[in-house]
């Protein structure tokens, strides 16, 4: 077997494994539900036998892990047997794992993110620096905000290490002073790739910060209505019209670098324009450049 073989088929028993766990736990969905209707003391019979089954649980897999610890050789094991969604999830409801640190920290920026977005700000997650620090990037109206300080160690801050104990310093970091090119001019950091080799005809649209990094924006640029897409410090511009019947895509679903038309389903590549349902059609796409915090669009004609 060969070792790209051998990834296959760990993906595919990962799969497997998850899909189980997902059947099962939707067995005992049903089976919580049936049991809404019961008497108040049948369901309080019934939560007593849960949670001592829980708990029971709890404590036998409790004493499983703490032997196995005590024998070092036994630990690769133990972390293949956790690596198994199923084992991990179970695990994971009885508190005996943690979730990834990057995981916990992006939920953490999450529960403060509605809060920072109602005042036109955002924060993203630069980098986790095991083993105690974290580092975020205020973005949108936080970044020049003269409370940015109390946003970072009120709400941030507080958030990460609420989520995450170990974390112990939380850092924020800047995009820095615009990178200036020898003559003094604003290095240009992103070009896309459909933009030709002019000055002529780029309209300045908005900040980087004002995109969220995996979201979509719609603004309109000389009366045309379009979509940006921001990954990183990558940004595309599409039109803002479905390549089949025309319609506004920018209540679409959007998932992993792709948007499906609300109307007929047709999905899209956001990077390229490309249409994945089919491949005869294409958004129109349009040259983007990033200067210094600036995102500037020249339309196609
Ligand atoms: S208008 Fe988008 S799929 Fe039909």
């Amino acid at each position: 077997m060969t070792a790209r073989d051998g990834t296959l088929d760990h993906k595919a028993a990962e799969a497997d494994s998850a899909a189980e766990l997902a059947r099962r736990a939707a067995e005992l969905a049903r089976l919580e539900a049936l049991a809404e209707g019961w008497e108040p003391g049948q369901q309080a019979v019934l939560s007593a036998l849960k949670t001592g089954i829980e708990a029971l649980n709890a404590e036998a897999f409790k004493r499983l892990i703490r032997s196995v610890k005590s024998d070092p050789a036994a630990m690769p094991a133990l972390r293949q047997a956790v690596a198994d969604p199923f084992v991990y999830q179970v695990l994971l409801f009885h508190g005996l794992v943690k979730e990834p640190i990057e995981t916990r920290v992006r939920r953490a920026l999450d529960e403060v993110r509605p809060s920072l977005k109602e005042h036109g700000g955002d924060v993203e997650l630069v980098a986790v620096k095991l083993p105690d620090t974290v580092e975020v990037r205020l973005v949108g109206s936080c970044q020049s905000c003269p409370s940015s300080g109390e946003t970072l160690s009120e709400g941030v801050e507080k958030s990460i290490k609420a989520l995450c104990p170990e974390i112990t310093t939380v850092t924020r970091v800047s995009r820095g002073a615009p990178e200036l090119t020898a003559d003094g001019a604003q290095v240009v950091r992103f070009v896309s790739p459909f933009a030709r080799q002019q000055d002529a005809g780029w309209v300045d649209v908005c900040a980087v910060g004002d995109l969220t990094d995996g979201g979509l924006a719609v603004r309109s640029v000389e009366g045309r209505d379009v979509l940006l897409y921001r990954q990183g410090d990558q940004v595309s511009c599409l039109d803002n019209a479905c390549a089949h019947m025309g319609m506004p895509l920018d209540g679409g679903q959007l998932e992993n670098g792709t948007l499906r038309c609300p109307y007929h389903g047709f999905v899209y590549l956001l990077e390229t324009g490309e249409c994945l349902t089919v491949p005869e059609v294409q958004l129109a796409v349009h040259a983007v450049k990033v200067v210094g915090e600036r995102v500037a669009v020249r339309l196609r004609r």
